[in-house]
C-alpha cells in the first residue's frame, strides 16, 4: 500500500500494541477517518468496522452529539486534578453509572482503561477484606482464558498464556479455576451453551487446596472475549455466586467488553441475573472517544474500608492523575445520552438474533470447527494449520481488511462486535465476505 510520505515518513519509531511489528511495517494498515459504522484508509477505501474497533466503540464512530460534548468540555476545563478536588461532571457521571448498575451497587472508582480498572479492583477487593479485620484474605483467583488487561494484577489473573510467559513471577498468591470451554460438548451452540455448569465447582478445588480463609476474590469475564467469545453455560454463573457466597469471596465481573449493552442489557450481570460484588468497566463507557475505566462496588465496600481508615483521613490510596478527566467525563455522559436516546441496548437486542442466524449460516465452511454468539459478539474457530497456529486466522483478517471488512482475531478465532447501529444488510456484507474468504484459504 502506498503511505502519503507527506503525513508519515518514518514508521520505525513507533513500537505498535500486540502487534507483529516487522510484518505491520513492511504492509502497514491505516485508518485516517471514521464515521458510522466505516473507517477510511489513507487511499480513501471505506473499511466496515465489524468489531467497534476493538469491541469499544458500541454506537460507532464520531457520533456528533460525542465529539461536539468533548469539544465543549475541552474549550472549557481541560483538566481538574480528583485529589482532594473534583469536578461535577465526574459525579453526574457516577449517579448515572450507579443508575445503570445492577441494585446494590454504591460506588464508583476512575480510572482510564480496563487493564487499571481491573488492577484498582483487586486491590478494592484486598483492602476491603482487609479492613474488615480478615487479612490473610489475599490470594486472587481468576479463570483460563481470561483477559483482565495488561497490569500486574491482570496478567496474574488472566489466564493468557503468552501475556504472562515474558513478564517473570507476576503476582505471587494466584490461582485460576478452569476455562468453561468444552468444544465436545458444547460445539455449535447458538447463545449459551447447555452442557458445563460444574465447570463453577473448580473453584470448591482451589478452596480445599488453599482454604476460603486466604482467598479475597474471583475475578471473570461474564463472556470471555480477546480469547474467542465464549458465552457462559447456562447455569455456570449462578453457581459461581453460590460458592463465593458460601466462602466469603468476592465475586469481580470484568464487564470491560459486555458493559455498555453488548449484550442487550446496561450490563451482563443483568443480562445473566447474576450480580457480582465488583463490576469493572472501560471502553463502551465513553464509546471509546476518551479513554476512561472504572470500579462500581456494590454497597458495603466502599463503607467498610472507610471504616478502617483514620477519622476524616483518606481511605485508599490509590489513584491516577487523570481519574475522572473532564474531557472523559464529557464523553461518558454523553455517550450514556446517546445509548439512551437512541435506544442502543435495545437495539443490540434486536439486531443479536439476525446476527446469530447469519453467522451460523456459515456452519460448513471450510475450516469452521465452532461458531459461538451471544448478544452482539460472535466468533469463528477455524481449525488450526498443523504446523503454524493462528496462521490461518491472520490471513482471513487480512484478506477481509483487503475486501472492506475488519475483523478481530485471537488465536485461530475470527471474533466480531459490531456497534449497535449496524444494519442487516452490514451483518450480511461481515459474513459473505467471511464465506468468501474463508473459503478461500488453504
Ligand atoms: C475483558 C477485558 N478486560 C480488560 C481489558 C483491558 O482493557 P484496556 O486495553 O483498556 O486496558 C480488555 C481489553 O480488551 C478486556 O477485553
Amino acid at each position: 500500500m502506498a503511505l502519503d510520505t507527506a503525513m508519515v515518513n518514518d514508521l520505525e519509531s513507533y513500537w505498535l500494541p500486540f502487534t507483529a511489528n516487522r510484518a505491520f511495517k513492511a504492509a502497514p494498515k491505516m485508518f485516517v477517518s471514521a464515521d458510522g459504522m466505516y473507517y477510511r484508509t489513507p487511499e480513501g477505501r471505506a473499511v466496515l468496522d465489524a468489531v467497534s474497533g476493538l469491541w469499544c466503540s458500541n454506537a460507532g464512530h464520531n457520533n456528533p452529539r460525542i465529539v461536539a460534548a468533548i469539544q465543549k468540555q475541552a474549550a472549557t476545563l481541560d483538566y481538574a486534578p480528583q485529589f482532594q478536588l473534583a469536578h461535577p461532571a465526574a459525579f453526574e457521571l457516577s449517579n448515572r453509572l450507579i443508575d445503570l448498575a445492577p441494585k446494590g451497587f454504591s460506588h464508583v472508582f476512575y480510572c482510564n482503561s480496563g487493564s487499571e480498572a481491573d488492577d484498582s479492583a483487586l486491590k478494592i477487593a484486598l483492602a476491603y477484606h482487609r479492613a474488615r479485620g480478615e487479612g490473610t484474605r489475599t490470594r486472587l483467583i481468576g479463570r483460563e482464558r481470561g483477559y483482565h488487561g495488561v497490569g500486574f494484577g491482570g496478567i496474574s489473573v488472566g489466564g493468557m498464556v503468552n501475556n504472562r510467559k515474558s513478564f517473570g513471577m507476576l503476582i505471587p498468591g494466584v490461582d485460576h479455576i478452569r476455562h468453561t470451554h468444552d468444544l465436545a460438548r458444547q460445539q455449535w451452540s447458538r447463545g449459551m451453551p447447555e452442557e458445563g455448569a460444574e465447570f463453577a465447582d473448580d473453584l470448591e478445588r482451589l478452596v480445599a487446596l488453599h482454604d476460603a480463609s486466604t482467598i479475597a476474590c474471583v475475578m471473570v469475564e461474564p463472556v470471555p472475549g480477546s480469547t474467542g467469545v465464549l458465552p457462559p453455560p447456562k447455569g455456570y454463573l449462578q453457581r459461581l455466586r453460590q460458592i463465593c457466597d458460601k466462602h466469603g469471596i468476592l465475586l469481580i465481573f470484568d464487564e470491560v467488553i459486555t458493559g455498555f449493552g453488548r449484550l442487550g442489557s446496561n450490563f451482563a450481570a443483568q443480562h445473566f441475573g447474576v450480580t457480582p460484588d465488583i463490576i469493572t468497566i472501560a471502553k463502551g463507557m465513553t464509546n471509546a472517544c476518551v479513554p476512561m475505566g472504572g470500579v462500581i462496588a456494590r454497597e458495603g465496600i466502599f463503607d467498610a474500608i472507610a471504616g478502617a481508615a483514620a477519622p476524616g483521613g483518606i481511605e485508599l490510596f490509590h489513584g491516577y492523575t487523570y481519574s475522572g478527566h473532564p474531557l472523559a467525563c464529557a464523553a461518558a455522559l454523553a455517550t450514556l445520552d446517546v445509548y439512551k436516546d437512541e435506544g442502543l441496548f435495545a437495539r443490540c437486542a434486536e439486531m443479536a438474533p439476525y446476527f446469530e442466524d447469519r453467522l451460523h449460516s456459515l456452519r460448513g465452511t471450510p475450516h469452521v470447527e465452532d461458531i459461538r454468539n451471544i448478544g452482539l459478539m460472535g466468533a469463528r474457530q477455524l481449525t488450526p494449520r498443523a504446523d503454524a497456529p493462528g496462521a490461518r486466522a491472520m490471513e482471513v483478517f487480512h484478506r477481509c481488511f483487503d475486501k472492506g471488512v475488519l475483523v478481530r482475531v485471537t488465536g485461530d478465532t475470527v471474533a466480531m462486535s459490531p456497534p449497535f447501529i449496524v444494519e442487516r444488510g452490514q451483518i450480511d456484507q461481515l459474513v459473505e465476505t467471511l464465506r468468501e474468504v474463508i473459503g478461500g484459504v488453504s
